[in-house]
């Protein structure tokens, strides 16, 4: 197994990327939207490719990922991935038919030059998934968690810099909400918006990264809170309607770039 000196992202996967493929499973739902976005593309390279989420199984799929923690965790039926970072992506220009990137660019260490080469190696769509931070405030888990999510506001890249970026060389891009169903189940985030209980499982905690690079004591006072105000009914009077919401439409989005 190769493993890096230090981490290409700002967590190191191979001390924390045990156990990802359990609780950040593809959620049909939203797959259908990443394959839709894909168009007709015959080849795709996902980069970041962790375990192998969101890859389509009826297209031939090149991947990348710099962690062999998570590269050891992908199916056996997913095509072997390459250990390259985003910034610099070992294909040549044009090379494939759609680029994909799923909730990783927030990880890597140049974001602006990661989309840069997605869009060079692309003669097709360019496709990310991502959160537009500032939305994550509108999100109950702010009031427990306010320091996980000032984290993720200064990590994941404002949605106006992705499309910027996406812009030089493409025709259009569109960003759509992406609707995060009440049983979800990739575990990011606001995939548990209606099931509260789950953030007071440490497992369900560290398959969502902020709350790994958070302060540990802020983070276990949230805790505290959540359980006390679960065990006492206060989350239920002010957010039980979640509980049966269909779906939540809060920070996920889609940008896709066609060129
Ligand atoms: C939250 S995981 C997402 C994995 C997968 N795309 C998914 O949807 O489950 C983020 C991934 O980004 C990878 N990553 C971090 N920095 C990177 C970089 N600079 N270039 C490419 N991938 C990177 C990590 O190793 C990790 O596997």
């Amino acid at each position: 197994m190769v493993t890096r000196e230090r981490p290409a992202g700002d967590v190191d996967y191979e001390r924390h990327g045990q156990g990802y493929a359990v609780l950040r499973r593809p959620d049909l739902r939203i797959e259908a939207r990443v394959h839709a976005a894909l168009g007709a593309a015959r080849t795709v390279l996902n980069v970041g490719a962790g375990t192998g989420s969101y890859e389509p199984a009826d297209r031939y799929v090149l991947a990348v990922e710099p962690s062999a923690t998570m590269r050891a965790q992908r199916p056996a039926t997913a095509a072997p991935a390459v250990d390259a970072t985003a910034e610099r992506l070992p294909f040549d220009d044009d090379s494939v038919d759609a680029a994909m990137a799923m909730v990783t660019i927030h990880q890597w260490t140049d974001v602006e030059q990661g989309l840069r080469e997605m869009r060079r190696v692309s003669r097709g769509p360019v496709v990310v998934l991502t959160v537009d931070a500032p939305a994550l405030r509108r999100f109950w888990l702010a009031d427990y968690f306010p320091e996980v999510i000032a984290l993720d506001e200064t990590r994941f890249p404002a949605i106006d810099r992705v499309v910027d970026v996406l812009a030089a060389g493409s025709a259009e891009v569109r960003v759509d909400v992406v609707p995060v169903p009440l049983d979800c189940v990739d575990g990011f985030g606001e995939a548990f918006y209606g099931r509260p209980e789950a953030f007071l499982d440490p497992e369900v905690r560290a398959a969502t990264s902020g709350f790994g690079l958070a302060d540990a004591a802020a983070v276990q006072r949230g805790v505290d809170r959540l359980a006390d105000d679960l065990a006492g009914g206060a989350w239920d009077r002010a957010h039980g309607h979640l509980r049966t919401q269909a779906e939540y439409e809060g920070a996920m989005r889609l940008v896709i770039a066609t060129p």
